[in-house]
């Protein structure tokens, strides 16, 4: 009976030696990728406008534009924005108007709002707990840790794009980032490699690493200073981590502008309804389901509507055609035309018109700014 017994208790302790020793690795592997990160954070972190500032406002706006846009772009954003709405209280008494052409091309445009109403909700004093910057609107988990961690020291670990990649390479995780699963494992994960002591450096020593070093495409780790122990590396997966189980799902969308001109003044329109650029304006538009040819914009219905009854046969003509701007989820096609009608004659009602010089003055998506930038 004992002989039996023997070879059990013997594989048990060797099991439990077994991960007791995998524990102690993967612990001295946390602590090394902590510090590790640390000291090239030192030695190459991105000297930037909003680095080395304790405001939490500063640091919140500067974390909204970066969702959006590369760092070399939003530097000027961040310091034009920073310049007219230099604190909570000057951004929440501004007009939102106002807010969405500092916005201008930034796209998101319902960042821009979020920020505006989120501004207006604070009474003038940024929130200092995780709970209530989590409940600022448009404000999510990873924005709460970078605020939190860098403005006051807490414990929150961040979870970006750079994130997923840096510690699905290292640890060889290969669970989709875009499945529940996924996204449970690597917030765990990415909290339990965080530097407590110091949460704001860590947060962007490793989001700084994700940018520089371990890059989606050729990432340089002959140089890497975690190549030692780097799963993807050893395993010659580097490039197929991290994994996604999706691809993005884009649309479509035919757009035709026609620039019209009444007496000399253009028609511009706010955009509403649950859509793309919301309350920016643009020129009048029809969208189809397919590219609009010059017949059929002739005789579309939004122009025989609007011209009925007037005693004007308008000049169109096609000025920029088959533009293709593309947006996170949504490819506009976008046709141009110009329509001249001299003398100023009613109709349009839901357009305001301006005069030609006038444009600059709205809040107008990218797409219809290069566009008058050029025509108008
Ligand atoms: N990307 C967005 N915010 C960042 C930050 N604070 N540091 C590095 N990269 C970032």
């Amino acid at each position: 009976m004992a002989a039996l017994v023997l070879p059990m208790v013997c594989g048990l302790k060797k099991e439990r030696f077994a991960v007791q020793k995998n524990a102690l690795i993967r612990l001295k592997r946390m602590n090394d990728f902590s510090r590790i990160l640390l000291d090239w954070y030192a030695g190459h972190k991105r000297e930037l406008p909003w680095r080395g500032t304790k405001d939490p406002y500063r640091i919140w706006i500067s974390e909204i534009i970066l969702q959006q846009t590369r760092v070399a772009q939003g530097y000027e954003y961040f310091r034009r924005f920073m310049e007219r709405f230099p604190d909570v209280t000057s951004l929440a008494e501004a007009d939102e108007d106002e807010v969405m052409r500092y916005w201008q091309g930034l796209g998101y445009y319902s960042r821009a709002r979020n920020l505006h109403a989120a501004a207006r909700s604070m009474n003038g004093v940024f929130p200092r707990t995780y709970e209530g910057v989590r409940a600022l609107k448009g404000v999510g988990d990873y924005t709460a840790a970078a605020i939190c961690s860098i403005a006051f020291d807490m414990p929150y670990a961040v979870v970006d794009g750079n994130v997923y990649r840096v510690l699905s390479r290292y640890f060889g995780v290969e669970t989709p980032i875009d499945s529940t699963v996924g996204k449970k494992t690597f917030a765990a994960l990415a909290q339990e490699m965080l530097d407590v002591e110091h949460p704001g450096l860590y947060n962007q020593a490793i989001m700084d690493f994700g940018a520089l070093q371990c890059t989606p495409q050729s990432p340089s780790c002959l140089f890497c200073p975690l190549a030692d122990a780097c799963s993807a590396l050893s395993a010659g997966k580097v490039n197929q981590l991290p994994v996604k189980q999706h691809r993005t799902k884009t649309t479509d969308r035919y757009f035709t502008y026609i620039y019209i001109c009444i007496g000399g003044k253009m028609l511009l329109r706010k955009r509403t309804g649950n859509d793309i650029w919301r309350n920016l304006y643009e020129l009048p538009l029809i969208e189809t389901d397919r590219q609009l040819s010059g017949e059929e914009l002739l005789s579309h219905p939004f122009l025989r509507k609007e011209l009925d009854g007037q005693a004007v046969r308008p000049f169109v003509r096609p000025l920029l055609m088959g533009v293709k701007h593309v947006l996170s989820h949504q490819i506009i096609h976008a046709d141009f035309y110009e329509m001249n009608i001299p003398a100023d004659i009613p109709g349009f009602p839901d357009y305001i018109r301006i005069g030609q010089g006038e444009w600059e003055r709205y809040a107008v998506p990218r797409l219809i700014h290069l566009f008058l930038e050029k025509y108008a």
